[in-house]
């Protein structure tokens, strides 16, 4: 049986995570970027040579998603809080009968402890920022919603890279809560990477966090 076929939309801090993660899985991995220099740049030759594919152009431009897609079973985002893209990749999903779309949201969006309180409302102490990310992410969130497909979505606090994957990741994840303020990149790729590999997270909202 042929491994399965993944595209990665957006290869910015976590996609590049989610490519060497899907790489190191034996995955097809294929990329749609912008600017292939800059994917060049950041992924260097090595990986760059291991890739099934790589489409240059908007993510939000349907002709190169249907390019982008062709063959793919699964397509995760390396882009979230823009509600157009989230439209047009979950439409393109459903389009060219891709298996998944795995998408990164905000924190803002799980619900807290109780489960019962919106977990914006326990961030707003940050700043005016966290209703506007919890309203941005919303809006992807229901888009994919509404496309009548299968997804999952992950919901991280703040992300940075920290050089490597923790080796207790999956004991960190929630589903519909929070996790706590910080993932990194590398825990968040395996995370996505779970979801589209597996059924385990399928139409969930999931946070994790990295524990230090
Ligand atoms: N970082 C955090 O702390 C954090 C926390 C919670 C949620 N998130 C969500 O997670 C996502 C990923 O985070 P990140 O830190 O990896 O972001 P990032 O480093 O800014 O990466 C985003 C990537 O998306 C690409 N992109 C933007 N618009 C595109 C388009 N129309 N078509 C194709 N590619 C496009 C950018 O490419 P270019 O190089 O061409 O601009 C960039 O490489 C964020 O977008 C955010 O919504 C992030």
């Amino acid at each position: 049986m042929q491994p399965l076929s993944v595209l990665i939309v957006g290869v910015g801090g976590l996609g590049k995570c989610m490519v060497q993660e899907a790489l190191e899985r034996g995955l097809r991995v294929s990329v749609l970027v912008r600017n292939r220099a800059k994917l060049e740049g950041e992924l260097g030759e090595e990986s760059i040579a291991k890739l099934s594919k790589i489409t240059v152009g908007d993510g939000t431009h349907t002709k190169v998603l249907d390019k982008a897609m062709t063959g793919v079973d699964v397509v995760l985002s390396g882009l979230g809080a823009d509600p157009n893209l989230a439209f047009e990749l979950a439409a393109a999903v459903k389009r060219n009968g891709v298996k998944k779309l795995c998408w990164p949201g905000g924190t803002t969006n799980v619900m807290a402890d109780d489960g019962v309180t919106p977990n914006y409302k326990q961030l707003l102490h940050l700043g005016s920022w966290v209703e506007g990310a919890y309203r941005a992410h919303g809006a992807c969130i229901d888009a994919i919603r509404q496309a009548d497909i299968n997804y999952m979505i992950f919901c991280p606090g703040r992300m940075e890279s920290v050089g490597r994957r923790s080796p207790d990741v999956r004991r960190s994840v929630q589903i519909n809560r929070d996790a706590g303020p910080f993932v990194s990149y590398e825990d968040a790729a395996w995370v996505m990477l779970e979801a589209a590999t597996t059924n385990t997270y399928d139409g969930q909202l999931v946070s994790a966090a990295t524990k230090f």
